[in-house]
């Protein structure tokens, strides 16, 4: 990944090397951070935009509230810092990561109730190409993970907060070989991939598995349903999926921030429909692309612009 410049470091721009913390940071020990990955694009135009902005940053605030932090800086503050930090940064096509980390060194306990105001905020951001690489453009190749999915019995999963990735981090450790991990829920039944939602394209319609699956709800799998049904006319079916009809579906796609719209072509070494990316999934693909770019009037409320 290419460094940005500079770090919105707790209210001020920080050079990217200068924004440190301590080793018995609390945050360390115990993953107790709420992150958040947004991307922005070069609209070609001179211009950058931020897509979903506002709907990250109330899902960073809600993941900061669900590790007990207190507020400290307004919805309004922190769209403001993340556009100092495309602008510092010169972002055209990027990604933007807020943490939000306990960063007291002289406390390790458990019990952060008294401590709701020892955190810290970083924003950084760098030049961001595709995340799965070639795969986005002629498909991923998936291993299920033999790892489930954190439950959502166990902590509250539409929060991002970083110590659930290890759940991630391990299942992807096992996929060596593929593109990406897939990881079912306690259940037995489809969950999503390491850092991605999914979709099955069968006899002209859309499945996804629901908030019940275990899933994070991600803002670009809302994001497809909308579109999908809105500008497409495809019917979207929110409903637990078995891993035999990923098997034997006729298209499968991952989306997520980073990953945007990427097809899937082999699950466990079944092929998914005859091995390349499929209609819909492309059709989905170009559509996601044009709109986060701003190329279509109806979805220009999601867009946040910033002028170079
Ligand atoms: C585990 C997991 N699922 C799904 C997603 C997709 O979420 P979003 O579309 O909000 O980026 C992500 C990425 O943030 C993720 O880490």
């Amino acid at each position: 990944m290419p460094r940005g410049k500079y770090i919105w470091f707790d209210g001020e721009l920080v050079e990217w090397s200068e924004a440190r913390v301590h080793v018995m940071s609390h945050a360390l020990h115990y993953g107790s951070a709420a992150f958040e990955g947004i991307r922005c694009y070069s609209t070609g135009e001179g211009t950058t935009v931020v897509f979903r902005l506002d709907d990250h940053l109330k899902r960073f605030q809600y993941s900061m509230s669900v590790l007990g932090m207190v507020s400290k800086y307004s919805l309004d503050e922190l769209r403001d810092a993340v556009i100092q930090v495309v602008r510092a940064n010169g972002l055209g096509d990027g990604y933007i990561r807020p943490i939000a980390f306990y960063n007291m060194d002289d406390y390790l306990g458990i019990d952060l109730s008294r401590y709701g105001d020892r955190y810290s905020i970083a924003i950084g951001g760098w030049s961001y190409g595709k995340y799965l690489g070639e795969a986005f453009g002629k498909g991923s190749r998936v291993k299920t993970s033999r790892w489930r999915r954190l439950s959502r019995f166990s902590v509250p999963l539409d929060a991002k907060i970083s110590g659930y990735y290890v759940n991630s981090v391990i299942a992807r450790l096992g996929g060596r070989g593929v593109d990406e991990v897939l990881l079912l829920d306690e259940w037995g039944y489809v969950a999503e991939c390491s850092g991605e939602n999914i979709f099955v394209v069968k006899n002209g319609l859309l499945y996804t598995p629901p908030v019940s699956s275990d899933i994070l709800p991600g803002i670009t799998r809302d994001t497809v349903i909308l579109l999908a049904r809105e500008v497409l006319g495809v019917e979207v079916v929110e409903k637990r999926l078995l891993l035999s009809e990923l098997y034997k579906a006729d298209e499968v796609f991952m989306v997520g921030t980073a990953a945007e719209v990427s097809p899937v072509v082999e699950i466990d070494g079944f092929t998914i429909g005859d091995g390349n990316p499929g209609r819909i999934t492309r059709r989905i693909q170009d559509l996601y692309e044009d709109v986060v770019r701003g190329k279509v009037d109806r979805y220009k409320y999601w867009l946040t612009i910033i002028d170079e």
